[in-house]
């Protein structure tokens, strides 16, 4: 095997001139990335300025207009819907708001991705909604239902949830925002052993920079629609630039 044979199967996922428009007004105009297997990028950036429409084009809820999705190696867009489904069940998402389901108990949350795949195996669901439940601690609220739990305990639960199909990549989309100091820290460290634990790549968008520290390998700032910069963390913060020192500002 070839060396570019094997950058290419440790892709994990790839975005090739990604462009998308809604009406008159281009949001991302030539983005750009890839991830490499147990890798971890933070996306910084201003608010409306595409950050959860990349998220949004790479699990397909979004089609660019044009360029290209790249996962595990095949182009994501293109598929049938069939294998689509088969690439996306690789991905783990854990967006903002709306992430459980609130008539169902944590237990019926943590099944709910499992059951929808038509081969699963019944005996495998208990030890694994147990296995999840006590990555994030939380095993004795097997049987609440969300709006008993704080919203730091619900961001863990979305965790859980995400990984029960085990996930080669996941996404995340501001995973701290709207939780105290406290608990933002806690998700921020839950986050980075989980990725520990399984070698999971991640995207992660987040303005809590103190998350961005601890879990990113590497750090791209989304400016005018597509990456502008890119380092780690203690790259871009010596950084010169001054739209890149804002995020580093209060941090
Ligand atoms: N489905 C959509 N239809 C029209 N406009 C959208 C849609 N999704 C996002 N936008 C617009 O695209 C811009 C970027 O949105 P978003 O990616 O949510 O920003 P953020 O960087 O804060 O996550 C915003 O101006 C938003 O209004
Ligand atoms: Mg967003």
């Amino acid at each position: 095997m070839n060396s570019s044979d094997t950058d290419k199967k440790d892709i994990v996922l790839r975005l090739n001139d990604i462009q998308k428009s809604f009406g008159s007004v281009t949001i991302l105009s030539d983005v750009n990335l890839s991830i490499v297997k147990g890798e971890t990028v933070v996306i910084l950036g201003r608010s409306g300025t595409g950050k959860s429409v990349i998220l949004k084009c790479i699990i397909g809820l979004l089609r660019p207009d044009s360029g290209s999705v790249e996962l595990f190696g095949q182009q994501f867009l293109n598929l049938s819907e069939k294998e689509e489904n088969k690439l996306r069940i690789k991905i783990g998402f854990l967006f903002q708001s709306g992430a459980l389901y609130d008539s169902m108990t944590v237990r019926q949350n943590l099944e709910f991705p499992i059951i929808r795949q038509p081969d699963y195996k019944k005996s495998d669901l208990s030890p694994k909604v147990i296995e999840q439940l006590k990555n994030v601690g939380l095993e004795e609220s097997i049987d609440k239902v969300p709006s008993e739990l704080s919203g730091g305990m619900q961001k863990r639960i979305g965790l859980a949830r995400t990984l029960m199909l085990d996930p080669q990549i996941i996404l995340y989309d501001e995973p701290t925002t709207g939780l105290d100091p406290f608990t933002s820290n806690e998700i921020s460290h839950l986050i980075l052993s989980m990725q520990n634990k399984y070698n999971v790549s991640s995207l992660i968008v987040t303005h809590d920079m103190a998350c961005a520290k601890l879990v990113a390998d590497r750090i791209v700032v989304l400016k005018d629609g597509k990456f502008a910069a890119e380092g780690t963390y203690e790259e871009l913060e010596k950084s010169e630039d001054e739209f890149v020192k804002g995020f580093f500002e209060f941090s």
